[in-house]
């Protein structure tokens, strides 16, 4: 773990990055508190890295955070920002922070945004700590990432409402949900919904596998079935999946892909209670003279993971979860 004197901790710079995910704003609201309960000065940068290279920076007090634990989004704004690629751009970012009196960051986000933060480390020595939000749970040294339990309930929510058309219509549906190179939001919604089968782009499925599964549900006197997709599911996405289907079985599938509104939406009381955790204890490592790491959950415990781990290594989905969404389906 990298260190670094805290005394000379002033001021903290915090943001959130990559794609939004429920619970940043409650992950927000704890640096601030937190930081200006020790007292540190907080500027909230807007628009993550893109805020950094245009200045968007503004003080934060304890009203600057007020009301908001219990919205979608994040009030800094989010986003990815491919200009932070290049090396005089992270020059720039960093000359800009240092103007404005930041000492040290909180970054809220997925892997991208951990990789300049780790940059921001090795390059210029500003000390950062990671907090893990992203819908996708897909970062490594984390059971949780702040978002993916809203994500997971919004689309089990989706699957049910189609289910009841499902039945009452003796249709096959194939439900798209997100995760461009990560099944963990498929294999838990899947498993929870009840689906049949669960694609994911990390396990390579048969479609003849498949194919049978819905012929032998038909054949004991099921009428309707639930696949659930990940959308970085290869070959193709839900609709190729659909018209593989449709080649090797006849049976027709309708494809109803959930997108974006996973990502909105009320945080759950799991999203806040660990956004609000790590949030808090990423100020107490800045102050301890910890840096270039995340805070993460193992069971009921916070960890602290180095940010080069959480980026060499890759977490695994728990493949098994599928086969048992195969057998329950019976
Ligand atoms: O990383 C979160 C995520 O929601 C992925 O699941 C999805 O593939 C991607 O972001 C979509 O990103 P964008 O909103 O930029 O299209």
């Amino acid at each position: 773990m990298a260190k670094y004197n805290p005394e000379n901790i002033k001021t903290i710079g915090v943001y959130a990055s990559g794609g939004d995910a429920p619970g940043m704003n409650a992950a927000i609201r704890a640096v601030v508190r937190t930081a200006i309960l020790r007292k540190l000065r907080v500027v909230g940068i807007t628009q993550g890295y893109t805020g950094m290279l245009e200045k968007q920076f503004a003080d934060m007090d304890l009203r600057s955070v007020a009301n908001i634990i219990q919205r979608g989004g994040s009030i800094l704004k989010a986003g990815r920002c491919p200009e932070f690629i290049k090396t005089e751009n992270r020059k720039i970012a960093v000359d800009n922070l240092r103007s404005e009196g930041i000492d040290a960051l909180v970054c809220i986000g997925g892997d991208g945004s951990f990789t300049a933060a780790n940059l921001l480390w090795q390059e210029h020595k500003i000390p950062v700590v990671g907090v893990p939000g992203t819908i996708d749970n897909d970062i490594f040294g984390t059971d949780h990432t702040i978002g993916f339990d809203t994500a997971v309930n919004t689309a089990l929510d989706a699957i049910d409402r189609i289910r009841d058309t499902a039945a009452s219509h003796d249709r096959l549906f194939i439900i798209e949900v997100m995760g461009r190179d990560s099944g963990f939001i498929a294999v838990a919604s899947g498993l929870a919904g009840g689906a049949e089968d669960i694609f994911i782009p990390e396990h390579p499925f048969q479609i003849d596998k498949t194919v049978d599964l819905i012929k032998r549900g038909m054949a004991r006197g099921k009428n309707s079935s639930i696949l659930v997709a990940a959308e970085g599911v290869k070959p193709g996405r839900a609709y190729d999946l659909a018209e593989s289907i449709r080649k090797n079985s006849g049976h027709l599938a309708t494809v109803c892909i959930l997108g974006h509104i996973q990502r909105g939406g009320r945080p759950s009381a799991f999203d806040r209670l660990i956004a609000s955790r790590m949030g808090s204890n990423a100020v107490d490592q800045l102050l301890s003279g910890n840096c270039d790491i995340m805070v993460g959950t193992k069971g009921d415990n916070l960890v602290h993971v180095e940010l080069s781990e959480c980026l060499k290594q890759k977490k695994h989905v728990n493949k098994d979860l599928i086969q048992l969404a195969q057998i329950l389906s019976n």
